[in-house]
């Protein structure tokens, strides 16, 4: 195993011997001196070879992107530009990269997203694109690690279902054995069983998928939910959760990843509370603006792009009306047109949708059906809702919509290691 790593190098005594094992990103043959630049996940060294190297001739065949491993020591004074030299003894080639690569790595030319994403494995060496992922690992875990700091318990729920939870345009239809199912939308039904189950605080963060038809920057057809659901809560309480684990996901990446904020757009940890700001408060700022809007629909991109550059960062959008809001959203108590619903904004882009849920099963149903939706499918929901289900509330919460916007990435794909749409199932 490997246990000594290139940025281990800047901790070595001068003089010193070192093995370094990673993959050959670059190489200057000159007559009597060649350098190979070597990289690996923690960065990147100069290994200077001089022609009385034994090893010396092996530069000749070696191609860009070959797996090596150096033999050499630390010099007293380095002199290369990148920080960080050997000074080698010998050089062995473990795995030869075929040439010519499908990608470059390091070239200066623009390439296409979809010949990169043909070739992602080659994309993701480029160290703008592998920190994308250690951004992701670091916003997931200081979620993950707050999540549990507060008393939920992780969860993994079926991904193959026999009912919609958020409409029924977006659903992947999959063959079953004798059966017709589909992929699911979002652990919603699920995470409210267990609440009834006494789980109480419950998340889980895991696939979820939506046939969207249309290829947008900001839909993936398969994509990273982060879900919680609290029992004797309210959704003041889950947006308050909510705040404190994107501050949280936010300031372990912050402080975790190296050089975080030199490719952040958010470059310090949020303030808490965010701005909330009502649906209608929201039509009257549009209308102010001059904007057409209709009282009683989604806002669509444009009117929240008007919107967003009311709010610096994130905001909330409350009180939604219930016409825009899946069934098993509450309603507020004064005003049955309204709900106890909110949506985090980044900006014009939504990244959370949440509520607190209906917990009465005879309300429930009546909200089932009045979508025009068969409650016997629910059937299995509906019965856990009958001996005794707590008040609950929570959310969900798209982790690559909030890697884009954190890293103010033109394009969600960029933050799916393997991104899926309509055109896309490979690699
Ligand atoms: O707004 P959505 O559809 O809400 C739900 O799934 C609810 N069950 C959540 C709840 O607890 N009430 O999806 C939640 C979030 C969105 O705000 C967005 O960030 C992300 O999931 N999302 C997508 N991300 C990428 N591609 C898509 N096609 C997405 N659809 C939703
Ligand atoms: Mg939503």
């Amino acid at each position: 195993m490997k246990n000594f790593f290139i940025s281990d190098i800047d901790n070595i005594t001068p003089g010193k011997e070192v093995h370094v094992k990673g993959w050959a990103q670059d190489i200057r043959l000159m007559k009597n001196i060649a350098f190979i630049i070597v990289r690996d996940s923690t960065g990147l060294v100069q290994a200077t070879v001089k022609r009385d190297c034994p090893d010396f001739h092996k530069l000749e065949t070696l191609s860009r992107e070959s797996v090596v491993e150096i033999t050499g020591t630390v010099p007293e004074k380095v002199q290369s530009n990148i920080g960080r030299e050997i000074l080698v003894t010998s050089v062995e080639l473990i795995n030869m990269a075929e040439v010519p690569l499908p990608i470059g790595i390091t070239d200066n030319v623009e390439t296409d997203m979809d010949t990169r994403f043909n070739s992602r494995f080659l994309d993701l060496r480029k160290p703008e694109i592998g920190r994308i992922f250690q951004a992701k690992s670091a916003i997931l875990w200081g979620i993950r690690n707050f999540l549990m700091s507060q008393g939920f318990t992780e969860v993994q729920t079926p991904k193959t279902v026999s009912a919609a939870t958020e409409g029924g345009a977006e659903l992947f239809h999959v063959k079953y054995f004798e059966k017709n199912i589909f992929l699911n939308q979002s652990p919603q039904l699920y995470k409210e069983m267990l609440v009834a189950s006494g789980v109480e605080r419950v998340f889980e963060v895991g696939p979820a998928f939506r046939a969207e038809e249309h290829n947008t920057p900001r839909h993936l057809n398969e994509f990273t939910s982060i879900d919680i659901e609290m029992g004797f809560a309210d959704h003041h309480d889950a947006m308050h959760m909510l705040e404190n684990a994107i501050a949280k996901g936010i300031s372990n990446f912050l402080e975790n990843v190296r050089d975080a904020s030199s490719f952040s757009v958010v470059k310090e940890k949020p303030v808490t509370p965010f701005p909330r700001v009502s649906y209608l408060e929201c039509i009257k700022i549009l209308k102010g603006e001059g904007y057409p809007a209709v009282h009683g629909e989604d806002l669509n991109n444009e009117a929240l792009k008007i919107i967003g550059k009311k709010f610096d960062g994130f905001y909330f959008i409350t009180d939604w009306p219930t016409s825009v809001r899946p069934f098993y959203t509450a309603l507020l108590d004064n005003n049955p047109e309204y709900t106890k619903s909110y949506d985090l904004q980044f900006r014009e882009i939504e990244i959370t949708s949440g509520a607190q849920r209906v917990h009465n099963p005879a309300e429930l149903k009546r909200r089932i059906e009045d979508k025009g939706l068969d409650s016997d499918d629910f059937e299995f929901y509906l019965r856990t809702f009958k001996y005794g289900m707590p008040p609950h509330a929570g959310w969900g919460l798209g982790l690559e919509r909030l890697v884009q916007v954190i890293l103010g990435l033109p394009n969600i794909r960029e933050a799916s290691l393997f991104p899926r749409d309509r055109n896309r199932v490979f690699p």
